[in-house]
């Protein structure tokens, strides 16, 4: 994932974590159903200024999501999949 994420929520600077939770959204896959809702909830939270809800959406899909797609798609970092939009 991109460490401007971590960076930008470290210096809860918020309102930068919303396109790339947007953009995140964006990247759901059939193999990870809540995927979406989870990213789209984080980004809603950065636009309300709720920091323990941009952490939950954080945390909320690492626990569900992020080692089966370490382990299902090693060869397709999540930002890699479009570096062109890179936020
Ligand atoms: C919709 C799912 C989802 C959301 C929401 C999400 N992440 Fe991630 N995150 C992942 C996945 C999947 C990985 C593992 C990616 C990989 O290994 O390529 C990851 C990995 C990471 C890593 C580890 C570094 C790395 O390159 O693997 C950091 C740091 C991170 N995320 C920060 C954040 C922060 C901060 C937020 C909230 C602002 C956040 N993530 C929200 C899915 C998400």
């Amino acid at each position: 994932m991109d460490s401007h994420l971590a960076a930008a929520y470290r210096e809860d600077r918020l309102q930068r974590l919303v396109a790339p939770l947007q953009y995140l959204a964006t990247l759901a896959l059939a193999e990870f159903p809540d995927w979406k809702a989870i990213a789209l909830t984080g980004a809603a939270a950065a636009a309300a200024g709720d920091r323990a809800g941009v952490r939950d959406s954080c945390g909320n899909c690492h626990a569900a999501y992020r080692a089966q797609y370490r382990a299902a798609m090693r060869t397709r970092p999540v930002i890699a999949a479009n570096p062109g939009r890179r936020p």
